[in-house]
C-alpha cells in the first residue's frame, strides 16, 4: 500500500508526525511525505524535532501571499507529485489550505483520501476563516474519516457520512505531546523565566525548593497520563498566542489592549511568541513593544513551546492545537474566539470562550488570577482529545479498509 502524507504548516506537522512515524514502521506500507511548506521556518523545526525528511518539498511559502495564490500554487505543484508517486491513499490532517487542495487533487486523480482530525465543525462558515470550509471540503472527499472524538463522529453522521467510514481514533496531537513533554525542558525556558523574574527572587532553584511558597510552584496535581518532568508552574506567567484570520484587524488590536491592561496590574508576566504572519506581527509590535511585563518573542519551536505551556499559570489563545494541549496539562485557557470546533475542552471545564472584546478578556483573566477557587475550578487536567494512541489506530484502519 502506497501512502502519501501531505502537510504544510507547523500544527499539521506536529499532528502528522506520529502518523508518519507509524507508517514508516508498518510492514507492507510504502510511505512518502510531501510538504507544501506553506509555512517554512515554522514547519522545518517540527520536521527536525520528529526526524522527518520529506520526500517532496514544494517550498511554496511567499511573504503575505493570498489564499488564492497559495491554493493555485498547491494545485500546480502537488499534482505532479501524485502523478509521480501514484499513491493508493493521500492522508492530510485538519483544515488548512494545504488540506483542502490536497483533498481535491486526490479526487481529481481518483486516489483515496484519508482525513485525519475529521468532523470538527463550528457550523459557521466564517469562523474560523477559511478553516471551516477547508475541513468541510476535505470531509466531502474523504474515503476514511479519522474522527478525534465521539462528538466529531456525530457531526459527520449528521452530514450523512456512512458510519462504517468513520473511525474514532483520538487526536494524534496527544501522541505528539506525550513524546515531546517527556523530553527535558530546553534551557532557553529556564533562562526566559529567570529574565522575567525580578532580581530579588531570581534563584529558580531556591524558588522550586521552597515547595509552593516561591515564585515557582506546582499549582495542581497532574494525573492525566501525560508524563511530567516535575517542573513547577510559574505562577505569574500568562502565555498568549493569536493568529486567526478572523481576528486580523480590530479584534487583534482589542486583544493587545487587553494584554496592556492586564500587564498594568504589575503582578503578571505576559509572554507572546508572535506568529510570523505580518498581519499579526505588525499590530503586536506596534501596540506592545516596550510595555512593561509584556515580552514578545519570535515564534518558539514546538519543544520549548510545550515546556513553556506547562509552566504557564494561564493561557490566552485563538489557536486550535493549544485548545487541545492545554486541557492535557490542566492549564486554564481563555479562548479568544466567538465559537470553537473543540467544545470538548469547554465541556471539561478547562477552556472558556471569551471572544476578543477587551473588557471581557480582562474581566475573565482577572477572575482567574484573583480568585483561587475560580482558578482551581478550571485547572483540571483531562484528555478529552485522545489517549496518545491515535496514530496506531489510524494506520490499523487503513490496513483494515484495504484487506
Ligand atoms: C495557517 C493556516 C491555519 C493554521 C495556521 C497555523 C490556512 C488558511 N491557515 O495560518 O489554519 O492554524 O497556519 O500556524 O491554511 N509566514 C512566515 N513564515 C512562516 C509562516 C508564515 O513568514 O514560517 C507568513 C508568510 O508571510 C505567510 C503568512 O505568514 O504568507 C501567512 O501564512 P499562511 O500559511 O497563509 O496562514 P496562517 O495565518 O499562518
Amino acid at each position: 500500500m502506497r501512502i502519501l502524507s501531505v502537510f504544510g504548516t507547523r500544527p499539521e506537522a506536529v499532528k502528522m508526525a506520529p502518523v508518519v512515524q507509524q507508517l514508516a514502521q508498518t510492514p507492507g506500507i510504502t510511505s512518502r511525505v510531501c510538504v507544501t511548506a506553506q509555512h517554512r521556518q515554522m514547519l522545518d523545526q517540527v520536521l527536525d524535532l520528529f526526524d522527518i525528511q520529506p520526500d517532496y518539498d514544494l517550498n511554496l511559502m511567499r511573504d503575505d501571499q493570498s489564499l488564492a495564490e497559495l491554493s493555485a500554487a498547491i494545485f500546480t505543484h502537488l499534482d505532479p507529485v501524485i502523478a509521480d508517486f501514484q499513491p493508493d491513499w493521500i492522508l492530510a490532517q485538519g483544515d488548512t489550505t494545504t488540506v483542502a487542495i490536497a483533498s481535491l487533487l486526490a479526487y481529481y486523480r481518483r486516489v483515496r483520501f484519508g482525513h485525519v482530525e475529521a468532523g470538527l465543525r463550528t457550523r459557521d462558515k466564517w469562523q474560523p476563516f477559511p478553516e471551516e470550509i477547508n475541513r468541510r471540503v476535505a470531509g466531502a472527499v474523504a474515503d476514511l474519516h479519522f474522527a478525534p472524538t465521539e462528538w466529531a463522529r456525530q457531526n459527520l453522521l449528521r452530514e450523512g457520512v456512512d458510519d462504517a467510514l468513520i473511525k474514532v481514533t483520538g487526536n494524534p496531537v496527544i501522541d505528539a505531546l506525550n513524546l515531546v513533554a517527556q523530553q527535558p525542558e530546553p534551557p532557553e525556558i529556564a533562562s526566559l523565566l529567570n529574565r522575567l523574574t525580578p532580581s530579588s527572587v531570581t534563584a529558580r532553584n531556591e524558588a522550586v525548593s521552597s515547595a509552593g511558597r516561591g515564585l515557582l510552584r506546582e499549582e495542581h496535581p497532574r494525573n492525566d497520563g501525560v508524563s511530567r518532568i516535575g517542573n513547577p508552574t510559574y505562577k505569574k506567567l500568562i502565555l498568549v498566542t493569536a493568529h486567526r484570520r478572523e481576528n486580523f484587524g480590530q479584534p487583534l488590536e482589542d486583544i493587545c489592549e487587553a494584554l496592556k491592561q492586564l500587564a498594568a496590574r504589575g503582578n503578571v508576566e505576559i509572554v507572546w511568541p508572535v506568529h510570523l504572519n505580518p498581519n499579526v506581527q505588525e499590530p503586536a509590535h506596534r501596540l506592545l513593544d516596550g510595555v512593561a511585563h509584556v515580552t514578545l518573542l519570535p515564534p518558539l519551536d514546538y519543544l520549548p513551546l510545550v515546556h513553556l505551556m506547562k509552566r504557564a499559570k494561564l493561557i490566552l489563545t485563538d489557536s486550535g492545537g493549544i485548545q487541545e494541549e492545554a486541557p492535557a496539562f490542566g492549564i486554564p485557557a481563555l479562548v479568544l474566539r466567538e465559537v470553537t470546533e473543540r467544545p470538548e475542552g469547554v465541556a471539561a471545564g478547562v477552556l472558556k470562550l471569551v471572544g476578543t472584546a477587551t473588557p471581557r478578556i480582562v474581566e475573565e483573566a482577572k477572575r482567574l488570577l484573583d480568585d483561587p477557587s475560580e482558578y482551581e475550578k478550571m485547572a483540571r487536567a483531562s484528555n478529552p482529545y485522545g489517549d496518545g494512541h491515535a496514530a496506531g489506530r489510524i494506520v490499523e484502519a487503513l490496513l483494515e479498509f484495504s484487506r
